[in-house]
């Protein structure tokens, strides 16, 4: 039985009904998401893109004082602002490697082939897989590891998810390895509820897409049209999550298994965290890092933070 089957039956059997995001980016879930990072809406893209221009040669200097590095970038998508940075390390004689790690296929082929056209000097060696397992498996390097988590990535987790997944990241890493991760901030609710139910209804479909792909891929029977779109923001916890609701009492076949469901029962999709600074202190202390340097865009709505191992 494939991970994909054993982990949407397991969810979707759980008395609070779930399904992972990490399993959101099939072919079609890639190109949704290419959408929504160009959307007015998603904020977060611009955000981190307009740190990554504004501030590219102090975040070389800061993660490298001349010594080679190996860059190991988690999630790293299509590499769109991730670029900005690669060029101009590249541009500044910076001596690294750059190993993307996604668990898309499709997305990772799509970089590796836009980076070999856009940067053919780059040394890329690319990793297709979970994060969780990618920092096993990547062989080890006498080099200093520079592991990228960017896009607010780490917003997927809740606050003890991180802490664990982060822990796991900084026992991998040798004492000068750094990371450096962009974390989303807390702001205005109806900013960042509207960058996860936009008016055009990509975020929709982005969810929806999910219910899709098991129809194809787990011969299953979901009629989208059943289920409603449902994100809500939680100023409190910072927590951004995003539910479809079935809109009335069904049965669902998938691999030959009935799920069912009472009218407005829920699936839990995605979390998208939001951090303030001191938020953002704790989860560090918790994990075993400390606060290198900051680099925040002109509104302070997004940050991109190195951290070090800690003591
Ligand atoms: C929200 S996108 C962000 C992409 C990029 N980091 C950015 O900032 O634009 C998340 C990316 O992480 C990948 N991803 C999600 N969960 C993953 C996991 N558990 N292991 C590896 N890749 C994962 C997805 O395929 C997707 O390309």
């Amino acid at each position: 039985m494939t991970q994909f089957k054993i982990d949407i039956l397991e969810g979707l059997k759980a008395n609070q009904k779930r399904l992972s995001s990490k399993y959101f980016y099939d072919a079609h879930g890639d190109e949704l998401f290419q959408q929504i990072m160009h959307m007015d809406e998603y904020y977060l893209t611009q955000k981190e893109h307009e740190i990554f221009e504004n501030h590219k040669d102090k975040i070389l200097k800061t993660i490298s004082d001349g010594e080679p590095f190996r860059i190991i970038e988690l999630g790293a998508g299509d590499g769109l602002k991730t670029k900005v940075l690669l060029k101009h390390f590249l541009e500044s004689g910076a001596d690294f490697t750059y190993t993307p790690v996604d668990i898309s296929g499709n997305v990772l082929a799509i970089l590796e082939k836009s980076l070999k056209e856009e940067l053919p000097n780059l040394n890329i060696e690319a990793y297709e897989g979970d994060y969780f397992d990618a920092l096993a498996e990547i062989s080890e390097s006498p080099e200093k590891d520079v592991v990228f988590f960017l896009g607010s990535n780490v917003g997927n987790f809740s606050h003890e998810g991180a802490v664990s997944f982060l822990t796991n990241l900084r026992n991998a890493l040798k004492p000068s390895d750094l990371l450096f991760m962009g974390v989303d901030l807390k702001k205005d609710p109806s900013l960042i509820l509207s960058a996860y139910n936009d008016a055009q209804g990509i975020t929709r479909e982005f969810n929806l897409n999910l219910l899709d792909r098991i129809n194809r891929e787990l011969n299953g029977n979901f009629d989208r049209n059943q289920f409603l779109h449902y994100p809500y923001y939680n100023p409190h916890t910072g927590e951004c999550r995003s539910y479809l609701i079935s809109r009335v009492r069904q049965e669902v076949t998938m691999a030959g298994e009935a799920i069912s469901f009472r009218p407005w029962e829920a699936i839990f999709m995605e979390i998208s965290k939001k951090y303030d600074d001191m938020q953002l202190d704790l989860l560090a202390r918790e994990s075993g890092f400390e606060l290198v340097k900051s680099f925040y865009d002109q509104e302070s709505w997004f940050v991109d933070v190195v951290w070090g191992s800690l003591g």
